[in-house]
């Protein structure tokens, strides 16, 4: 767009929007700004559109420079410990091989899988080494870290919209993963009676849309950041929302990471051939129909 087609645009958006500022009855606007414009009426009137991002500001870099980073080393000491201790007291579910394996996972599926898991595991990487860019030297190394976050994102994505479309289905909430969570599937007992679950369990259901749909929503907000395009308070907004959100996608990750290594033996072998035992689906998927 010329400079001429630029102003045609701004000019009447502009006036509009201080037309409904004014009508708002905002008391900033309507006040003199005295004699000649000055910081004072400026800043002023900057305040009406942007809000006091001067403070916000300040709070913003206060939060980028230690809650943030309180929050990451919380996600990964914590929550590997709970689970370390559930490992320890309840310890793993086993299941026989005996009979015929049943077919869960198809090879699109498998290979999309660890595409995404691959990709995800760079994007924990590279992301942790921008947020603790300043203890690890900073640099070329935290700057090839992000050059690497921007691919890993790209090849995400994509991975995980066509889990996205594969799984969409077996994924939507049942009545049963109610029942489920209020028995924690089964988890906290040693004892293997069946679950309510169908094909995926309600904490599966969780970890798919925290993936995806939050996937999504960190893309938006990497690329917001990535591409620096917006004002600088959506930007600082953009900021927070990725890490906040960074930080529940690790710790999911990490409970993910639990539960098909080390929580139930042998799943990851569903995940590589493509079938489960007979044993564990009666049990972990006692309403999956065949
Ligand atoms: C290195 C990282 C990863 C490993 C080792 C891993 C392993 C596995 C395994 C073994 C299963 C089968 C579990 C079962 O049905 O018993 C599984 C399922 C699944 N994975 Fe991953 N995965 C990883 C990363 C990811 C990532 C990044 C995503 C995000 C899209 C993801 C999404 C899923 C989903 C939605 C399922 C089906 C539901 C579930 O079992 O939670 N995985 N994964």
């Amino acid at each position: 767009m010329n400079i001429k087609k630029k102003f045609r645009v701004i000019l009447p958006v502009g006036v509009l929007a201080l037309a409904a500022v004014a009508w708002a009855g905002s008391p900033q606007i309507l006040q003199p700004a005295g004699p000649g414009p000055s910081t004072a009426s400026f800043t002023a009137i900057n305040k009406v559109f942007t809000g006091d991002w001067q403070q916000y500001g300040q709070l913003f870099t206060s939060w980028q420079g230690g809650l943030f980073n309180r929050i990451f080393l919380l996600v990964l000491t914590i929550v590997p410990v709970v689970f370390l201790l559930h490992y320890i007291i309840i310890g793993a579910k086993s299941f026989s091989h005996a009979g015929t394996p049943i077919k869960f996972f198809g090879i699109l599926t498998r290979f999309l899988h660890w595409l995404a898991a691959l990709s995800f595991s760079l994007l924990v990487i590279t992301g942790l080494m921008v947020v603790f860019g300043k203890f690890i030297g900073g640099g070329p190394l935290v700057m090839s870290g992000r050059s690497i976050h921007l691919i890993a994102a790209i090849v995400f994505c994509l991975s995980a919209a066509g889990l996205f479309l594969i799984w969409l289905k077996d994924m939507l909430p049942m009545p049963h993963d109610i029942l489920w969570l209020l028995i924690m599937g089964g988890y906290l007992s040693k004892k293997k009676k069946p679950v309510p679950a169908g094909k995926f369990n309600a904490g599966q259901k969780v970890w798919f849309w925290l993936a995806t749909v939050g996937g999504g929503i960190m893309a938006w907000s990497g690329y917001t950041l990535y591409s620096f395009a917006a004002p600088v308070d959506q930007i600082r907004q953009m900021a927070i929302l990725h890490n906040l959100l960074a930080a529940g996608l690790i710790a999911f990750f990490i409970i993910h990471l639990y539960m098909s290594l080390f929580a139930v033996k042998g799943a990851i072998s569903s995940m590589l051939t493509g079938y489960k035992s007979r044993e564990e689906v009666a049990i972990l998927h006692s309403r999956y129909k065949i």
